[in-house]
């Protein structure tokens, strides 16, 4: 057995599926609201005799593996290694050498669960009057490490770590007088990748006199470990990416605070850079689930100038980018503590960031000539990365007006800029693919329901006659028989999916299957000779251009004859209905 078939065989898929989403029972299936787009009602389908899902709201569709894949953004490789230990199945490929050291995981969630253990009253009296629920407290394992040289490191020698782990981990240092921790009277943040696995940490100066040293760095994060490289961590990415992904937009903030009352105020979608500029790295992590993306600003515009890199990079990987205004120069979250409210409204304000750096620059600049001398280095260049001319025109036009001056000249100036500059480097914009970029022609549509439908009849009346009609037809229009025809032109997760929608369609449907089965083919015979049609049509043009008479007449000749088809097929799919 193949460690692809071990691992389907330990784990169902309604044990994978159920620990991201809730299932509902629903006779032979289960039923949930999808967790790839947003719905009210639910059509995603996961039945456990498969070992398959399917939405019939966004389409998605296959098993375990790309369950997982889809869901966490990960890569084929990442899927198997992730379902692997969770169902105990070795893989030859990751052990020894390759595998990625397990004992600095199993450091960093030791230090996690005691920071966390260690909670204090008082430091948790100080989150609680910063805002934060215990629910919040407990979802994002805020933990506390009192003062002392040794505290973690001496638990973590007695739980059996040895001096190499706790130092590669970034736990503690080798000193004069022996090791010393690197957090110490602190409340402690867990950074966790993007499965959940913690891998560093944040402090926070906190003093249960209130009292902190005054020259104590406020945040002091982990150094950069084999676990731990910042320009590739968001803060929060974890919890954020499902919603992220079915909202199809992600909110960036600047602090750990910022994002834990933002999540805990319901934006979900929210992810941190906190402490460092946003990276390309990051922002391909975003893109994984969306290409639309606001970053929030205390609309003290400090924060613009310290995120115009990540705007640049944002802007030329072809994001989206927009601007939440914090109200009264707040950060996120002093202002949800105050009001959640007033951030829900920030959020739903959001505007361009060419519309917001405008309104920005217009109250920094009290003079007009250095406004517009910020607009024409700051802001006109951005205009160059966005690529629907409509919308380039629409922000021409809004600095146009801003400045006082006419379209030509605001088009001039972007046009100098793209000329000393050349073109805007497309960072990701063209290496990065959508996700579900597969061309799903008609003709291909119809295909793999026809095929999905036949396939599940054949498979549901094993050497009976039943589905031997609809088979012949089918080999009738297709020129192959529906395995083959199948085998050469879809993959296996296709099929699959294609065999599960149709059961699930049509399980409850005996009486009815005959009508099905007709008009599925009829379906399909109608798209391949409008296809037909099509290359007819422009071969017609060549020949007329050859002036080749008889082979027109040919041509002419079979176009009638398919239309003449196509007009009964299209009637008796309509009688069907
Ligand atoms: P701020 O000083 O604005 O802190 O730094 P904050 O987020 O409002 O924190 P609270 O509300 O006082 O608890 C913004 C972010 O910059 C990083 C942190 O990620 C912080 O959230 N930072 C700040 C550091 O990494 N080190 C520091 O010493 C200070
Ligand atoms: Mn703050």
């Amino acid at each position: 057995m193949t460690p692809v078939e071990q691992i389907k065989e330990k784990l169902s898929i309604v044990d994978v599926v159920s620990s991201y989403v809730k299932l509902e029972k629903a006779g032979l299936y289960f039923k949930a609201r999808c967790p790839f787009h947003n719905e009210k009602t639910p059509s995603f389908f996961v039945s456990p005799q498969r070992g398959s899902y399917h939405c019939f709201g966004c389409g998605r569709g296959g098993d375990i593996f790309s369950f997982v894949q889809e869901i966490e953004g990960a890569e084929f490789k990442e899927a198997l290694k992730t379902l692997a230990e969770r169902a105990g199945v070795k893989l030859q490929s990751f052990s020894k050498e390759n595998r990625p050291d397990d004992t600095l995981y199993r450091v960093m969630e030791e230090a996690a669960s005691f920071y966390e253990k260690n909670l204090s009253q008082s430091a948790r009296d100080y989150l609680k009057a910063r805002g934060l629920t215990d629910e919040t407290i407990k979802e994002f394992r805020l933990g506390y490490t009192r003062s002392g040289w040794s505290v973690l490191y001496d638990h973590l020698k007695s739980a059996g770590f040895d001096d190499t782990a706790i130092e590669r981990a970034g736990l503690a240092s080798r000193g004069k007088s022996g090791f010393f921790d690197r957090f110490r009277d602190r409340i402690m943040f867990p950074i966790t990748d993007a499965s959940g696995r913690v891998i560093a940490f944040t402090g926070r100066t906190f003093s249960p006199d209130g009292k902190a040293p005054e020259d104590a760095a406020k945040y002091v994060n982990s150094p950069e470990t084999p676990l731990y490289n910042k320009s590739q961590v968001l803060y929060g990415y974890d919890k954020a990416k499902r919603d992220i992904m079915k909202e199809n937009f992600c909110v960036v903030v600047e602090g750990q605070m910022d994002l834990i009352m933002a999540h805990q105020a319901g934006t979900k979608n929210s992810v941190a850079v906190s402490g460092t500029a946003l990276s390309e790295q990051h922002l391909r992590l975003i893109k994984r689930f969306t290409d639309r993306i606001a970053f929030s600003f205390d609309s003290d515009s400090a924060g613009v100038s310290a995120s115009k890199r990540g705007i640049d990079i944002a802007l030329s990987q072809g994001f989206d980018v927009s601007a939440i205004s914090v109200p009264e120069s707040k950060d996120p979250a002093d202002c949800i503590k105050e009001n959640p409210e007033l951030w829900h409204n920030a959020v739903q304000a959001r505007v361009h960031i060419i519309t917001f750096l405008l309104s920005a620059f217009r109250s920094v600049h009290q003079e007009e000539s250095a406004f517009r001398r910020a607009v024409e280095k700051e802001i006109i260049p951005y205009l160059s990365y966005i690529a629907s001319p409509i919308e380039r025109g629409h922000f021409i036009h809004e600095i146009s007006s801003a400045l006082g001056i006419s379209e030509k000249h605001v088009e001039e100036a972007l046009g100098k800029y793209d000329k000393t500059k050349g073109a805007p480097p497309a960072l990701g914009a063209q290496t990065e693919t959508p996700p579900d970029s597969k061309a799903q022609t008609p003709r291909r549509r119809a295909e793999m329901n026809a095929l999905g439908f036949i396939l599940w009849q054949t498979e549901k009346d094993k050497g009976l006659e039943s589905a031997a009609a609809i088979r012949r037809e089918f080999e009738h229009i297709a020129g192959a028989t529906p395995e083959a025809f199948a085998k050469n032109n879809f993959n296996e997760k296709e099929i699959e999916d294609a065999i599960f929608q149709a059961e699930i369609l049509y399980a409850n449907t005996e009486s009815l299957q005959e009508s099905i089965s007709k008009e599925l083919l009829l379906a399909l015979e109608q798209s391949n000779l409008e296809e037909r049609f099509q290359k007819l049509l422009s071969e017609l043009k060549r020949a007329e251009q050859d002036k080749d008479q008889v082979r027109a007449i040919d041509i002419v000749g079979e176009c009638q004859k398919i239309s003449r088809r196509l007009e009964e097929i299209k009637s008796s799919r309509h009688r069907n209905l």
